[in-house]
């Protein structure tokens, strides 16, 4: 009899065993933005060349418009497993690296093709591992595009920002920024913005032409100045836990499938940029303004310290490095 339990134990054991081997990984990709912006469709693509490649053995469901988490809880969950890859802003890292606070200084890139030489070269690079220590993983960069800045009264010099509130993301850099032109940034989740924005609790935001289309950022303020002032570009996180897990195989099969889905997200930024400003203007709700070289430097000088305030932080070799990718 006891012979006989441990022959049935011994073969369920061995049979759970082989559903567990058996069972496709699940990856939950979560973010907060809509389906039809860069990131939206680099998520959906990358969840398209992942179950084709690795049928059976790899299931991504993807979480848009802040569905599961929203960008202040998706990291602390993914340490937790509840999440297994998301791709936050730049901006949103500061409580586990100062490093990626570059990405924020005000007019420090020129255009996306700088971003795109930063990001690849070995400074960019090696930020991708600035996350390693807390326990994540870079991935990788996936552009949006440059940020433009939004508000219920024309802004053409910083005077018309002074004592007006933005919603600006988790970043004291951003913080710095408004504070610089003597506005009143206000730390706000994503999810919150359109609302905010439409009961005039704030004044304005900044953000990029999909973001201010695709979440009708657009409908609720008059005036969108076309600043170019910042980036908003992003990075692809895991956790440590989850890739190390991975064996070696199916990790080269899905880095390889997210490099391809953020090269197809990069082009959709690259047209975006200029198809939803396109779409706004043609709308008629919101005035796109242009800044004169005049009036573009007077922000310039007004928000330019901010580098000096975080130079410590940084590195001053990161910035002279970002810098040097304009040229
Ligand atoms: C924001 O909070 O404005 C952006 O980070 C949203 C996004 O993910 O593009």
């Amino acid at each position: 009899m006891r012979l006989l339990t441990a022959a049935v134990t011994s073969i369920a054991l061995a049979l759970g065993a082989q559903a567990a081997v058996a069972a496709p990984v699940e990856i939950k990709f979560s973010h907060v933005v809509a389906e039809n912006t860069p990131k939206g469709q680099m998520a959906l693509k990358f969840k398209e060349l992942v179950e084709a490649r690795l049928p059976g053995k790899v299931e991504v469901k993807v979480f848009p418009n802040s569905q599961l988490f929203g960008d202040n809880k998706v990291l602390e969950a993914m340490l937790l497993g509840d999440v297994q890859m998301a791709a936050p802003s730049l901006s949103k890292f500061q409580k586990y690296t100062k490093k990626l606070q570059i990405f924020d200084l005000p007019f420090l890139f020129k255009d996306m093709d700088a971003v795109e030489r930063f990001q690849n070269g070995p400074e960019g690079q090696e930020l991708l591992g600035s996350l390693r220590k807390k326990g994540l993983v870079g991935l990788g960069y996936l552009h949006n595009g440059m940020k433009q800045l939004s508000a219920s009264q024309p802004l053409k010099t910083p005077a018309d920002a002074a004592g007006k509130k933005f919603r600006i993301m988790t970043s004291d850099v951003l913080q710095a920024q408004f504070e610089a032109v003597d506005a009143v940034p206000l730390k706000k989740p994503f999810s919150e913005v359109f609302t905010l924005l439409q009961t005039k609790a704030i004044d304005g935001q900044e953000n990029t032409w999909s973001n201010i289309f695709s979440k009708k950022f657009f409908e609720v303020q008059p005036y969108i100045t076309e600043s170019n002032h910042g980036v908003l570009d992003y990075l692809v996180v895991t956790s440590a836990e989850f890739w190390m897990g991975l064996d070696d195989d199916l990790k080269a099969e899905i880095q390889k499938a997210l490099n391809e889905a953020i090269k197809y997200g990069n082009g959709i930024a690259a047209e975006k940029a200029d198809s939803d400003k396109q779409k706004i203007i043609a709308s008629k709700r919101s005035e796109v303004l242009e800044l004169t070289d005049a009036e573009r430097a007077q922000w310039v000088e007004a928000m330019r310290p901010v580098w000096k305030q975080f130079e410590s932080e940084i590195g001053a070799d990161q910035i002279k490095a970002a810098e040097a990718a304009n040229n």
